[in-house]
């Protein structure tokens, strides 16, 4: 990746637009999966106090950055608070010390943006994001931002009195391309960061305890040797999950693919010597399904 693969946040801080996701990869082979990642380019890591693998992340980063020669100030780092669905919310002062404890766990001084898992309450989304403000003013995060939040969510927000997020982490790939939210995010300056983008692929969380609302149906339709993406992918001449994430990146969305296993790790990296032409990009668009499927039974971008 080139310094140009990147997408401004807020004046001074830009995110590169390949991060790598680290959802589902166990705490003690998180290390091994980031060094790994930075190894092969990446600069730009997403994790979350729900992912319980901050340790590994930290760990991975210390032994990347020093395989790599790169300085704290060469990597974007992402992590994430969790609103504890169901239990009482946490007040600002406990989101601002879950940032702290997230900070501890990663080994680092600052992150470069933090964000609200997820919506659950409207009492417990405003007094997070209180913290999140009061975390960016003291300078623990360079750029603060929420996940799972729909329009009326942020308007919210903005109807308290309180400053609009920079990013809105969403479900975003051809199945799920949410246009409306997305216009609005754009109205607003807000950077919408993808998820998930390879969940089309049949490949995609497979492994047992992998739990998603992908049905045998869905992934039978991605089997199809003639289906849309493997069409497309044989057309440009790159992988289904290289198409996927070129569709993203070529939206304006940072994009964070998640694999442990080198080759793919490279692969998905590699999404700037071809372009998708304005004809596929339309039929592309006709393939939205709507509703995403990372979080299986639940939507958490429907939650009050
Ligand atoms: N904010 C949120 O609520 C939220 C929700 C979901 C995800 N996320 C973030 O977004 C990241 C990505 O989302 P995700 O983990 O749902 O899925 P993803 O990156 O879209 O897909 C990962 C799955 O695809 C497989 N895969 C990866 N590269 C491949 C390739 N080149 N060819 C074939 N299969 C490939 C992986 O298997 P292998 O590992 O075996 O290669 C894994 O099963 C997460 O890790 C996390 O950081 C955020």
């Amino acid at each position: 990746m080139t310094d140009t693969h990147q997408r401004e946040l807020n004046p001074g801080v830009n995110i590169p637009l390949v991060g790598f996701g680290t959802y589902l990869i166990p705490d003690d082979e998180t290390a091994s999966a980031v060094e790994n990642a930075l190894a092969a380019g990446y600069r730009h890591v997403d994790t979350a106090e729900v992912y319980e693998n901050e340790r590994g992340v930290g760990e991975g980063l210390r032994r990347g950055m020093q395989q790599a020669g790169l300085d704290r100030g060469d990597v974007f780092v992402t992590t994430k608070l969790w609103p504890l669905a169901g239990e009482r919310p946490k007040t600002s002062e406990e989101t601002l010390r879950s940032l702290d404890e997230s900070l501890d766990r990663l080994g680092l001084e600052q992150v470069d943006l933090y964000l609200i898992h997820a919506t659950f309450g409207r009492e417990q989304r405003l007094e997070q994001w209180q913290g999140l403000v009061e975390a960016y003013k003291s300078g623990k995060t360079r750029a603060i931002g929420v996940s799972n939040f729909n329009a009326a969510h942020i308007d919210e927000l903005a109807e308290a009195g309180l400053p609009v997020p920079h990013a809105n982490q969403i479900e975003l790939h051809p199945w799920s391309q949410k246009p409306d939210l997305v216009a609005y995010l754009s109205q607003k300056d807000i950077t919408p960061i993808a998820y998930s983008s390879l969940a089309p692929l049949s490949t995609w969380r497979t492994a047992p305890g992998h739990a998603s609302g992908k049905t045998q149906e869905m992934r039978a339709e991605g089997e199809q040797s003639d289906s849309p993406f493997k069409r497309l992918a044989a057309k440009y001449g790159v992988t289904e999950a290289q198409l996927l994430l070129r569709w993203g990146v070529q939206s304006g969305y940072p994009v964070l693919p998640k694999s442990t296993n080198p080759v793919r790790m490279r692969e998905n990296l590699d999404l700037f010597s071809f372009r998708i032409d304005d004809a596929d990009m339309d039929a592309i668009r006709g393939l939205d399904r709507g509703a995403g499927l990372a979080w299986g039974e639940v939507d958490p971008t429907t939650h009050d």
